[in-house]
């Protein structure tokens, strides 16, 4: 029996919980294909931090090393929660950001995606989103702003001051815009270059390596777009976007702005992948204020679990199923309480009776 090994990092808030949701998915479909998936635990986050002094600790480095892939859920603190933590220790900076160095997952993918099912979550009007949204988000995730070298000082007169650098080198932009037009090739063959490059150089840089990188890509048609603008063309007319590439500050904007046009960053999973190793993990955050409610929706979650079985396991077919086995649950009217329901006509379930609903359509 094939086996796939699988670190699993359940984080903090509602981690646990949707965690445990994603993992019952998995079981099914290892049942179902006759795949075996080992699974991992291990700590990372603010939890890992209360207990271990660590919030990456080297036990958990040491069983991402060993394993095929990685699970993770959110992680970080409420405000209050994240002050007795020192700040270079804090979940985003003393563990994602680590991780993601750690394994180099340079190529970010955050669907956002509004088929008619869940089109009601949207808080654009109807004839904007008419037809649905289907657009990939492709954001460089280790280089830039939040890798640089960073200064805090005094000058000399006691003015305090920070300098963040941002570095990106060509071969770092040209392997994502690889990324970016294979994928392309396998959707519509549009593709949106988002950048600035009326101030920022090093978007100067991205557009010439674009530039050069697009003839290998002859069939897809490059569409240029400043990341402003972007930002306006996104809520005004979404569904003239396919893939959309940039950098991870732009991306971490945007994304998150896809997740406002879909209603909830609840409705966005993502993956990260990496030179050698990937790992997949929601595009939100670990929402302190409802965990243990059992209301958070495990949508993003179980939805890593499909782009895991299709860019790690290379089982597309389960990962589409376990979409549309989501979305058919959608479809059905029920939803979760933490999703917005503005004319109250969903059926609010907890978080495991969505779950169980998803498996019941997966068992067909
Ligand atoms: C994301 C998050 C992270 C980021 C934070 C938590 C460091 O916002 O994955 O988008 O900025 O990349
Ligand atoms: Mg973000």
């Amino acid at each position: 029996m094939k086996t796939h090994s699988i670190a699993v990092l359940e984080g903090d808030g509602i981690g646990p919980e949707i965690m445990a949701e994603a993992l019952g998915v998995l079981r099914v479909v290892g049942e179902q294909s006759g795949v075996k998936f080992a699974l991992h635990p291990a700590l990372f986050g603010g939890r890992a931090y209360f207990e271990t002094g660590s919030a990456f600790p080297d036990e958990t480095k040491a069983i991402c090393d060993r394993c095929d892939a990685i699970l993770k859920g959110p992680i970080g603190l409420s405000f209050e929660e994240s002050k007795k933590i020192p700040v270079d220790e804090q979940p985003e900076r003393g563990a994602l950001l680590p991780l993601r160095k750690r394994y180099n997952t340079y190529a970010n993918f955050r669907p956002v995606y509004l088929p008619a099912e869940l089109a009601h979550f949207s808080p654009l009007k109807p004839r904007v989103v008419e037809g649905g949204i289907d657009i990939v988000i492709i954001r460089e995730l280790v280089g830039g702003l939040y890798f640089g070298e960073k200064e805090v000082g005094k000058r000399s007169d006691g003015t305090r001051y920070v300098r963040e650098t941002l570095d990106y080198d060509e071969h770092q932009i040209a392997r994502i815009l690889h990324v970016a037009f294979k994928e392309s090739m396998g959707r519509k063959r549009v593709l949106h270059n988002v950048h600035k490059n009326n101030v920022l150089k090093s978007s100067v840089l991205w557009c010439e390596i674009l530039d050069e990188v697009a003839p290998h890509y002859p069939d897809v048609q490059v569409k240029h777009i400043i990341v402003d603008a972007a930002a306006t063309a996104l809520v005004l007319n979404p569904r003239q976007f396919d893939v959309m590439v940039m950098e991870n500050m732009f991306g971490d904007i945007l994304s998150d702005l896809g997740g406002g046009l879909l209603g909830s960053l609840g409705l966005m999973p993502s993956a990260c992948i990496g030179t050698e190793k990937s790992y997949y993990e929601p595009s939100h955050g670990s929402a302190p204020d409802i965990a243990g409610k059992g209301i958070a929706n495990p949508y993003s979650m179980i939805g890593s679990v499909a782009m895991m079985l299709e860019k790690s396991f290379h089982m597309p077919a389960e990962a589409r199923r376990i979409m549309d086995a989501m979305r058919n649950v959608f479809g059905q009217g029920f939803t979760t309480a933490d999703l917005r329901d503005p004319e109250g006509k969903l059926a609010p379930v907890s978080t495991r009776e969505f779950s169980e609903k998803v498996l019941e359509q997966l068992r067909g």
